[in-house]
């Protein structure tokens, strides 16, 4: 088993004016092994997906190390990232999927899963490739030209598990994927997410769901910004 992320010791608090800052995640440490399939449970505001977007490079840790390593030994000091690094970092690097899809719904299926490689600026065949690839792995490769707004809930994350997975990201960051998704269609997205795992891919998934926490190798509960 390799290293692929180490956090250590992670603070990060949000400063809302007069108020008093809230410590969202409070010294937090925590080493994933690549191909693992983890868990993040906790109650309403514990922390998670403050945990989830520093990880993801979407903003920097007040305090601590968050290092990613890559198959060449190449290190990512996501605490330490400028601008256009963090860029590429989430481009390429983490595929994000999120509780209400965070699709464009007058776009085609296609068009959707293209956008970060539009970022990279590559060229229309490897684009169309790449697209059919991912939209194969997910199962719905027909579906390809159908706008966002015409899809079942199970369709739009599966499109959007498709997108985060284009640039065949190290790690996939997953906030509440099952949560807008009845009991039968959440089953076949957690059961996606499993083959995924399964394949070598490494997930980090936050969850309420004590059922979909199951399925994954290793459970993290966090409770006022700690690992219990
Ligand atoms: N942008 C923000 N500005 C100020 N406070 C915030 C902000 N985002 C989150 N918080 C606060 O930080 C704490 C942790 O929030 P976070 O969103 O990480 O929790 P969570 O575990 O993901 O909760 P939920 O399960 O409801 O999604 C909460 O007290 C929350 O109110
Ligand atoms: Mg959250």
């Amino acid at each position: 088993m390799t290293s692929l992320l180490k956090i250590s010791n992670v603070y990060k608090e949000y400063k809302i004016k007069k108020d008093l800052p809230v410590k969202a995640v409070n010294g937090i440490s925590l080493d994933v092994n690549s191909g693992e399939f983890i868990a993040i449970c906790g109650v309403s505001g514990s922390g998670k997906s403050t945990l989830l977007h520093l990880i993801g490079g979407v903003f920097k840790p007040d305090s601590g190390d968050i290092n990613v390593t890559d198959k060449d030994g190449t290190v990512y000091h996501v605490e330490k990232m400028n601008h256009q690094d963090a860029a590429l970092y989430r481009n390429k690097i983490t595929g994000y999927v999120l509780q209400d899809f965070g699709l464009i719904p007058y776009r085609s299926v296609k068009e959707n899963v293209a956008v970060p490689l539009y970022i990279n600026g590559e060229s229309s065949r490897n684009i169309e490739k790449k697209v059919n690839d991912a939209l194969q792995k997910v199962g719905v490769l027909e579906l390809g030209k159908r706008p966002i707004s015409k899809l079942s809930g199970g369709q739009k994350q599966r499109v959007a598990i498709a997108r985060a997975l284009i640039n065949d990201p190290l790690i996939i960051l997953a906030d509440e994927p099952t949560g807008a998704l009845d009991s039968e269609t959440k089953r076949d997205i957690l059961l996606l997410f499993r083959k995924l795992a399964d394949s070598g891919k490494t997930i980090i998934m936050v969850t309420h769901d004590t059922e979909a926490a199951k399925l994954c190798d290793r459970i993290i509960n966090i409770k006022d910004g700690k690992i219990e």
